[in-house]
């Protein structure tokens, strides 16, 4: 294991970035207007948050759209492939923008720039692509943008090394009442599907005060949830225990709500289960991918656990807290897959009945095992199948949102509905959504509201 200070970015190159900053800033001598595009999951929102906290400070200011900015920044995904053709896509589209706007910076980061060869890529056929950083030196965008801006050059640098971790960076968050942190970085379980331990590196636990430390200045300010992020949140330093033991310690604090995501099964220690039994300010909710509901598909992903094992997390967790929702990621089509493997997914999320599922076809990603995999399955078929899964699903959910009707359940108040100016929508601690006649000004606080309705897949109610 690696030495802590050798995990943590230094004060002193920390230093050296908040000169960029302050050199940016006094180098700025007309307005810039900045508009990230996010692609992915939470940790790449948390990331953009980042990045937005990071610009505010040059002195620069967020704009309503692409068109508008001055400088665009694309922060990647690369999951599945149409992630990847997505991100791409719409660099490309920048192309044509900038032949209207020649001053416009363009830059790209995250996930799909960390891919092996991508770098080299962009630099040879994307030369409208001024700036390009990876997710292990995403803090050296200060740097990066001051050779763009201040000595007009081009800035491509990915490193190959794992990022260390960064602690004071400024951070734009979406709202007042809502936060991410992240608690780690990175993954090592190496699933044979996934190319996020390709890109996002080796697991890297960030230290236990810290995330307190940034969870009680949270608490200050009035924040009424906190997301925990990372790609396999149970395994913080290391070991299941240390991952309760935070738990606990964020109980602590007068945060009403704490979540946190993803979760390896495998890594679902007895004293994590215990704290949904135990914890006050832990959501009964948890994200809990399968990705299959078959044995020999279970090994063949590298998952580590059986279909059984799996259900005696999901009976363990329902024992101490019966209201638990879950929720999976379920990959349909993996490589080999057959229909009567596939029907085992079925029967699964019969037997465990999540409150939601994200299906996704099976996508080859370059250099994980499972792209070496024969596959003569055809995508029709697939497609066949993910609908299958996605209509059995979905009469799961609407079953169970039908019975919340009647009971009365705290709702944090998220945005104005989208629907009806009247009506505002926010999430139970469950994590379903909930529309309700209310006034703008609910936004932020949680309330009891009457469940009265239910649709496919969000209710209804009325303020008590
Ligand atoms: N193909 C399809 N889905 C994938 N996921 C990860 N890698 C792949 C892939 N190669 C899904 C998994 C994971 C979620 C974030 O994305 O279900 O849990
Ligand atoms: Fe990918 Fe598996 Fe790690 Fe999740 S646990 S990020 S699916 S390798």
């Amino acid at each position: 294991m690696k030495d802590r200070k050798d995990i943590v970015v230094s004060d002193e190159e920390m230093a050296v970035q908040k000169g960029y900053i302050s050199a940016i800033r006094d180098a700025l001598n007309r307005e810039m207007r900045y508009c990230i595009v996010t692609l992915g999951c939470q940790m790449n929102a948390h990331d953009s948050e980042t990045i937005a906290g990071m610009l505010d400070q040059m002195g620069m200011t967020p704009a309503e759209s692409r068109e508008q900015a001055d400088l665009v920044l694309y922060n990647t995904c690369c999951v599945r492939e149409n992630a990847e053709n997505k991100a791409l896509g719409n660099v490309i589209w920048l192309k044509e923008l900038k032949a209207l706007k020649p001053d416009l910076i363009i830059g790209v980061g995250g996930c799909m720039m960390q891919e092996e060869g991508m770098g080299e890529k962009v630099r040879k056929m994307y030369p409208f692509v001024d700036l390009a950083f990876g997710t292990h030196n995403m803090y050296r965008l200060p740097e990066l943008l001051y050779r763009v801006i201040c000595e007009k050059q081009r800035a491509i640098e990915i490193t190959r090394e794992d990022g260390g971790i960064c602690e004071g960076l400024p951070v734009h968050r979406r709202n007042n009442f809502s936060a991410y942190i992240n608690i780690m970085y990175g993954c090592n379980n190496y699933c044979s599907y996934c190319i996020v331990p390709y890109v996002r590196g080796r697991e890297r636990s960030r230290d236990m005060d810290k995330i307190v430390e940034e969870a009680k200045a949270l608490a200050d300010s009035g924040v009424q949830e906190i997301m925990l992020l990372g790609q396999n949140v149970n395994s913080y330093m290391g070991g299941g225990a240390h991952f309760a033991e935070l738990l606990y310690r964020l109980d602590q604090l007068d945060i009403p709500r704490v979540r946190f995501m993803t979760s390896h099964p495998k890594d679902i220690s007895d004293e994590l289960i215990a704290c949904f039994g135990e914890l006050h300010h832990l959501c009964k909710q948890l994200h809990l991918p399968v990705q299959a509901g078959n044995d020999r598909i279970l090994s063949q992903m590298n998952r580590r656990y059986t279909r059984e094992q799996y259900l005696d997390k999901v009976r363990a967790l329902r024992a101490v807290c019966p209201e638990i929702g879950l929720t999976s990621d379920i990959i349909v089509g993996f490589p080999g897959e057959t229909l009567e493997e596939f029907e085992d997914t079925v029967s699964l999320i019969d037997e465990v009945r999540y409150d939601a599922a994200y299906t996704f076809i099976y996508s080859p990603r370059p250099g994980t095992r499972a792209a070496n995999m024969p596959d003569d399955t055809p995508m029709e078929e697939k497609s066949r199948r993910i609908q299958r899964l996605i209509e059995h699903q979905q009469r799961i959910t609407t079953e169970l949102c039908t019975r919340q009707i009647g009971r009365i359940e705290p709702v944090l108040v998220e945005e104005v509905s989208a629907r009806d100016a009247q009506c505002v929508g926010g999430k139970t601690e469950r994590g379903h959504m909930v529309n309700f006649a209310g006034e703008p000004s609910l936004i932020g606080r949680i309330v009891p509201v009457k469940i009265t309705s239910a649709g496919k897949n969000t209710l209804r109610g009325e303020m008590l």
